[in-house]
């Protein structure tokens, strides 16, 4: 593995969350990345990306630098020929190439903007450290997807599977802010590459981007879609159609007792932070279905898989 930026640099997602596994077990330090340093830069908030990946790194004997990079960095330029004359201090060709003298990986957080389809989609900021650092560069969530939480679902629902296909239902939930795409996009792709019926159930209005569901069922029905789940992933998102936009706030779609009761005992899911009582009812959170914060845990360990084949790829 030479980058972590989609989940298309995984070759084989087995043998990575059998290895994820493997580590947790082990839950000890290495010796692989003694002597590197990885560089994480967050142009948004984190608390699990930030902290488990910041773990995984030193699990792995790595030493780490984190910078708030949207509020202690330069404004950087990402546009190539710009005439940088504004309020941009720095353009991402020095940026990324001085920030390679200083690290082995570089990690990169950039959310979208929510309003232009075309720009979020072209996902500038990621794009521009992988077009001009000269080191490996990992996807801390990008405008459009985020891998390192993919992997870490594929993990947990590797872990809490039994002998049968399970069947999984990613189900919107309501929020009152305006969310990214990216954590659903990058949950159904990595569901795409198990062994697993996975169903996408959300309001109108809610599909998201049909390159991404390709031909998994995407029902309207949330109580026709939770029938007989194992897994229900719950998350909000907003609008894909209507780019950005928040369609819908009801509470009809809030995941609660009466929900997974339709399910197989569904175990219950979500990325975090999650909005209790808005998303997911306390009842539900609170109860013995719910297996978020065990996922939550999960994290360093899929990072720490991550990061070990990026070190093992650059010896
Ligand atoms: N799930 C997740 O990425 O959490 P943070 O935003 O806290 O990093």
């Amino acid at each position: 593995m030479k980058n972590y930026t989609s989940l298309e640099d995984i070759e084989n997602l087995e043998e990575l969350i059998f290895e994820a596994r493997e580590l947790k077990k082990q839950n000890s330090a290495a010796e692989v990345g003694k002597g590197k340093t990885l560089g994480m830069l967050f142009f948004n908030p984190s608390l699990r990306t930030r902290l488990s990946t910041e773990k995984a790194a030193k699990l792995l004997g790595m030493e780490v630098m984190v910078m708030n990079a949207d509020k202690d960095g330069w404004a950087l330029e990402f546009e190539d020929g710009a005439v940088m004359n504004s309020n941009k201090a720095e353009h991402i060709k020095e940026a990324a190439a001085v920030l390679s003298q200083y690290c082995d990986i570089i990690a990169v957080r950039a959310f979208p903007g929510l309003v232009d389809r075309e720009k979020d989609e072209a996902d500038v900021v990621l794009a521009g450290f992988e077009k001009y650092a000269t080191v490996p560069v990992v996807n801390l969530e990008s405008a459009t997807g985020h891998p390192l939480q993919a992997l870490t679902d594929a993990m947990t629902v590797s872990e809490l599977k039994g002998e049968k296909k399970p069947k999984v239902v990613l189900t919107w939930a309501p929020h009152p802010r305006a969310l990214p795409q990216a954590v659903p996009n990058s949950f159904v792709e990595v569901m795409q590459k198990m062994d697993v019926d996975l169903v996408v159930t959300n309001p109108e209005g809610y599909d998201l981007n049909p390159a991404i569901t390709k031909d998994t069922p995407v029902v309207h029905e949330q109580a026709e879609a939770l029938k007989d789940a194992d897994f229900v992933y719950v998350k909000n998102w907003s609008s894909y159609e209507q780019y950005g936009k928040i369609l819908s706030e009801d509470p009809v779609w809030t995941f609660d007792n009466k929900k997974l009761g339709l399910t197989n005992a569904a175990k219950i899911m979500h990325c975090l932070p999650v909005r209790r009582n808005v998303v997911i009812a306390d009842e539900v959170l609170d109860g013995k279905n719910s297996v978020v914060i065990q996922q939550a845990g999960n994290r360093t360990f899929a990072a720490q898989a991550v990061l070990k084949r990026i070190l093992e790829n650059s010896k």
